[in-house]
């Protein structure tokens, strides 16, 4: 199986990922700038959806068209993840939002979930697992186990910034899940933050760092 990382070079997120990451920058223009680059890199992860043909009538006529075939499903990652949802949401309006609730232990790094309200069989054909952050990659390894569990088939990593050491944790763990990015920083430094980064994220939004 071929893993797939796409990192988005459009001059557009990287303009806007350089002024989310600036430390200045206060949590209103922090979650208006996590919501368009959440848009942008979503326009990457949902290339593929399958359409059908469909016909639509013009004023002047009959023209061809297409429709989404495919039902999506939105899982944000909370609490990060929740600045994602909108943007995305305007986007495909008729996509459903499931969340999942999951913290990093602050010793082990590791992920403890503390919320799921995933209905009790999948009902959507896509899942798109939305997290800005993915350092060790525990919370997006973590939050894929619980969707396949649940019986999802086809799921989607859409972040924004990572480290080198969680696109290799997600990629070993899940070969089968794209990640779809804006960068892949140097690394983590010794509490599991994201170098450079752009600090916590959730912080970052909710001003309560
Ligand atoms: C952050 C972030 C990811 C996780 C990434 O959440 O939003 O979910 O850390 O780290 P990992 O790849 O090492 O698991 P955090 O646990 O800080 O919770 P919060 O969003 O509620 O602040
Ligand atoms: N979570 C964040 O919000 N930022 C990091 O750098 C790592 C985990």
């Amino acid at each position: 199986m071929t893993v797939q990382v796409h990192i988005s070079t459009h001059p557009l997120v990287q303009h806007k990922m350089t002024l989310l990451r600036d430390q200045r920058t206060d949590p209103k223009k922090f979650r208006e700038l996590l919501r368009e680059v959440a848009v942008l890199i979503v326009y990457d992860a949902t290339a593929d959806l399958a359409v059908e043909d469909v016909a639509v009538v013009t004023p002047l006529g009959q023209a061809a068209g297409q429709r989404l075939r495919e039902r999506v499903g939105l899982v944000p990652v909370l609490r990060a993840g929740l600045g994602m949802v909108e943007g995305i949401w305007n986007l495909m309006p008729n996509a459903e939002v499931w969340h999942i609730g999951l913290v990093r232990d602050e010793q082990t790094l590791e992920p403890i979930e503390y919320y799921n309200r995933l209905p009790i069989s999948p009902t959507v054909d896509v899942c798109l697992v939305l997290d800005p952050m993915l350092a060790t990659g525990g919370s997006a390894a973590a939050a894929v186990d619980i969707l396949k569990r649940w019986g999802a088939k086809r799921i989607k990593f859409v972040g924004v910034i990572a480290a080198s050491e969680g696109v290799r944790r997600m990629t070993t763990a899940h070969p089968d899940v794209p990640l779809y990015l804006a960068a892949v920083d140097e690394g983590l430094n010794e509490v599991g933050y994201i170098v450079p980064g752009l600090g916590d994220a959730g912080d970052r939004m909710f001003g309560t760092g």
